[in-house]
């Protein structure tokens, strides 16, 4: 089990205590074999590394540039991430692809960036409401799919995760039946693509400490990407001990 947890644009040095307070908590979740891998805003990385190098909390990036430097004002690259001590990184947030026009191509090549720099690259997928309602889910995330993973990627440091958008902060989730469908539609692809290698499967969207076990205990469901409950360590450590 994975527990992600992406910070989005929140936090600033005011929240090493907070960050502290998951560290302190953090071997009660990994003495249970659960991974954790907390992504804050950029300013931040080099920060967490350092207060967490006492402890087994990963830290990622929320996105980097597919070149590794350049002309590129206010981008940050995978190898940067890394030279501050990141090992992951998610790419093609559904917030990323809607704000910054990101398209699965521009995904796929940010993915086979972070794992040029030595990173595990998360890659998010995940329908509208409009496409599940128009019963599109599956085309749409399988098209996403198609188009972020491209040839090259190495499924031993690759995970999907899979964020219905219409989930994403607003309270709501899919049915376990809804999230066991796509997850088993997902694993299918990625077994079709990687025979050899499991990819660990992400769910995303609205998980909370008192969702968690039940969503993480739905088949083919190997760990939560978590928003808005990743921000207090009570939740986020809740959500890590409910895997
Ligand atoms: P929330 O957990 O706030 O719904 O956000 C999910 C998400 O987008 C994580 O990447």
């Amino acid at each position: 089990m994975l527990i992600a947890g992406n910070w989005k644009m929140n936090g600033d040095p005011s929240s090493m205590d907070e960050f502290g307070r998951m560290i302190a908590r953090a071997p009660e979740a990994t003495a249970r074999g659960v991974d954790l891998i907390v992504c804050p805003p950029a300013i931040l990385i080099a920060k967490f590394v350092d207060r967490a190098t006492v402890s087994k909390i990963g830290i990622g990036g929320q996105d980097c540039h597919a070149e590794p430097k350049g002309a590129h004002t206010g981008d940050i690259s995978a190898e940067m991430l890394a030279a501050c001590g990141a090992t992951a990184v998610i790419v093609g947030h559904s917030e990323r692809r809607t704000d910054h026009g990101e398209t699965d191509e521009m995904v796929g090549k940010k993915a086979l960036a972070a794992q040029r720099a030595g990173l595990t690259a998360i890659v998010c997928v995940g329908e509208t409401e409009a496409e599940r309602d128009a019963g599109e889910a599956e085309a749409v995330v399988g098209r996403q799919l198609a188009g972020s993973l491209p040839e090259g990627l190495d499924p031993a440091r690759l995970v999907v995760a899979y964020e219905p958008v219409w989930a994403i902060g607003t309270g709501r989730t899919p049915s376990l039946d809804d999230i066991a469908a796509m997850h088993a539609f997902i694993r299918a692809t990625l077994t079709a693509r990687f025979p050899e290698t499991p990819v660990q499967i992400l769910y995303g969207g609205s998980v909370k400490p008192s969702n968690a076990a039940e969503i993480l205990a739905v088949e083919n469901v190997d760990g939560a990407l978590v928003g808005g409950a990743s921000l207090k360590a009570d939740d986020y450590l809740g959500i890590a001990l409910a895997a």
